[in-house]
């Protein structure tokens, strides 16, 4: 009971966005619930057969992640809101943060093994029930951008973290445009979501270019297409 209480209070903390540059997250893109599901639910062919995700190694991923986070081990994947919300706390902390964080991603896929790309499927979550869209579009939004920004994004990030950083300080009102212009896109045309969603990227990378450089624009435009490239086909920056 309580626990529902605070996992419905966070959710509600976090609809409207965190808007860090370092980590998207759902929240940041002001959907709602049923604009959640309406535009992340339809299976694409990829999706037609579905591997395994056995349990057990997937609840002891899961909770040295949280652990790694900060979190109680208990914490799982249908608390995607808190998880989400404790990564960014951590590397918002710095680069060595940072690192520790991708440490822990790192685990994470080590212990999935072959079942990574089963645990961290939409399709997957939402077939264990007990969750919703949101939760599930969350849970993976965040295992995904972590892929990316642990990976290409990690030395980029280490040469303009203090450029990348005025996204959510001194001109995070620019930085947050982005999305609020996304948001009124989406509602005006709620049939071209993808439409959107290109104009939003590319706004995205206009900022970055400007703020820092020609390679953080790709970059921060490429971890946007990224949580967007499974539902909206040829998008590019
Ligand atoms: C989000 O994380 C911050 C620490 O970074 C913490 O103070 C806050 O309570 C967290 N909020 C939720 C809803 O988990
Ligand atoms: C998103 O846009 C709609 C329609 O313009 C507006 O009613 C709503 O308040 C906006 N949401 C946010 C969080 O700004």
């Amino acid at each position: 009971m309580l626990l529902r209480f605070i996992i419905g209070l966070s959710s509600v903390l976090l609809v409207t966005g965190l808007f860090n540059p370092l980590l998207p997250t759902l929240g940041d893109y002001l959907l709602t619930d049923q604009q959640v599901q309406k535009y992340f639910s339809v299976a694409g062919p990829s999706n037609l057969a579905i591997g395994t995700c056995n349990s057990v190694p997937f609840a002891s991923a899961q909770a040295g992640f949280a652990s790694s986070v900060g979190l109680a081990p208990t914490t799982t994947w249908r608390e995607a809101n808190i998880l989400t919300n404790a990564t960014i706390g951590m590397i918002d902390q710095g680069m060595d943060q940072l690192a520790a964080v991708c440490q822990a991603r790192q685990q994470f896929v080590q212990t999935l093994g072959a079942a990574y790309d089963t645990c961290t499927d939409r399709f997957y979550l939402i077939s264990l029930g007990n969750t919703d869209w949101w939760n599930v579009m969350q849970y993976t939004h965040l295992m995904k951008h972590l892929e990316f920004i642990c990976s290409t994004g990690f030395d980029v990030y280490q040469s303009n973290i203090d450029c990348i950083r005025k996204g959510e300080t001194t001109d995070g009102n620019q930085y947050r445009a982005c999305f609020y212009k996304f948001n009124a896109t989406v509602n005006a045309n709620p049939n071209n979501f993808c439409g959107a969603t290109e104009t939003f990227i590319g706004c995205i990378k206009d900022f970055f270019d400007t703020e820092c450089n020609l390679y953080v624009g790709w970059m921060q435009c490429e971890l946007e297409r990224i949580g967007f490239a499974y539902d909206c086909y040829g998008l590019s920056c």
